[in-house]
């Protein structure tokens, strides 16, 4: 068992830090209260390779294990957590799908572009109806010559308002259930795609999230990705991804949470000393990084064993549920060493903590978490 990362591992992470040591955190604060996603940044984090660094070589993508990925999305976090939201989507929820299920067509249509940051690609899977319960879709595509017809709306869209292309799930009829479901490439530019309104959210702000709407909208046959029916089973598994993907967010948002307080306990005297000093402090910040590393090899782990080929539902789930809810925690604290200073945005700990929070509900709330864990532990749905 080797703890240690490999060179190339050790590489990317410089990259993705430096990246957003001096591109993303600089203009945290401004991205996060204009709720400003900079298309420049898009292509530049792309120029480092970054964009699709775990998808394969030959559609433009970096070739990277998932380690390298996990690295990058942490750090891009630190920096901004919405412009690392678009990494993940590129990768895991976009990316993903489109490698392990798509046509060699659709795989050399959709997946260069992302990767150079040219397009931005998206997941639409949760409906007003059907959020943690995925499978009562009411999204239906019904058959139509050369193709088939989308209607209904989906809500919570990560970056759908500014998508150029998406992977939309929808259902044959409703109430069909899971085995009902298949998932399509749609261009966003599509006759009867309607971008809605964004939400007015308490973080990530600069990345929007969006109601979308489909009105008889043509999607062509080689559209489909997949078979038909297998869009629940697309879904879950590209979520299992997804959700060590969000567990290295969580990593990102309380590492720099834990660095920001250290180095605030440092400087702040109060009683005559640093208040780095007392012992009511250091045990603040002890908790914070023992809570951290714990899930830090959760999520690790849970990378590594997808790159070995081994079913990682149970590891995603755990990886998952234990770092978002310490990034939770982790924040929380540090708020609690700043004071009244961390409840102000200057020291950015405030926007952290409000990240944190949407890490335990995006991609599967913690108690959808618990629940795969404990049908994974039990065998019974
Ligand atoms: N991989 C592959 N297949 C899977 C799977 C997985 N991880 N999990 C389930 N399946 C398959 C099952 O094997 C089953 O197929 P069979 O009947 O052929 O065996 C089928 O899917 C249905 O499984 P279940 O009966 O277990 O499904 P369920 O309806 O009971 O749901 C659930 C299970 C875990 C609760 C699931 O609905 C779930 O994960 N819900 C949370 C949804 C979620 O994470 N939403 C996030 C939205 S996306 C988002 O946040 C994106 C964004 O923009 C940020």
């Amino acid at each position: 068992m080797d703890f240690a990362l490999n060179e190339d591992q050790l590489a990317v992470q410089e990259v993705a830090r430096t990246f957003a040591e001096k591109r993303l955190k600089p203009r945290a604060e401004e991205f996060d209260s204009e709720k400003l996603m900079d298309r420049g940044l898009i292509k530049e984090i792309a120029e480092l390779d970054l964009m699709g660094i775990g998808l394969p070589e030959e559609y433009g993508g970096g070739g990277m294990d998932s380690i390298c990925y996990l690295l990058t999305v942490e750090e891009l976090t630190r920096g901004c957590s919405s412009h690392a939201a678009v990494v993940m989507l590129h990768n895991s929820l976009y990316g993903y799908p489109l490698v392990r299920y798509g046509t060699e067509e659709q795989k050399q249509k959709y997946l260069p572009p992302i990767c150079t940051g040219d397009a931005i690609g998206v997941f639409a899977l949760s409906e007003a109806g059907a959020g943690s319960d995925a499978s009562s879709l009411t999204t239906t595509y019904t058959k139509t010559d050369g193709g088939y017809l989308i209607n209904g709306s989906k809500i919570f869209i990560t970056m759908g308002s500014m998508s150029d292309t998406m992977i939309v799930f929808a259902i044959s009829e409703k109430g069909a259930g899971a085995k009902g479901i298949s998932a399509f490439m749609v261009d966003t530019k599509s006759d009867g795609v309607m971008i809605g309104t964004n939400e007015k959210k308490m973080g990530f702000r600069a990345s929007p999230t969006t109601e979308l709407s489909f009105s008889d909208c043509f999607v062509p046959k080689e559209n489909l990705l997949g078979n038909e029916g297998e869009g629940f089973k697309i879904a879950m598994s590209t979520l299992d991804g997804g959700r060590i993907s969000v567990g290295a967010m969580s990593l990102g948002l309380a590492q720099e949470a834990l660095e920001i307080a250290i180095k605030y306990a440092g400087d702040r005297v109060q009683f005559g000393k640093p208040i780095s000093s007392f012992q009511a402090v250091q045990f603040h910040l002890a908790d914070m990084s023992t809570m951290l590393e714990q899930a830090r090899w959760l999520v690790w782990r849970a990378g590594w064993l997808k790159d070995q080929g081994d079913n990682y539902t149970l590891a995603a789930a755990h990886a998952k549920l234990a770092a978002s809810e310490m990034s939770t925690a982790v924040t929380h604290k540090a708020t609690q060493v700043l004071g009244g200073y961390g409840y102000c945005a200057e020291y950015q700990v405030e926007r952290l903590y409000r990240d944190a929070r949407l890490t335990e509900l995006f991609e599967g709330t913690s108690e959808m978490q618990r629940i795969v864990i404990g049908r994974q532990l039990t065998g019974k749905r």
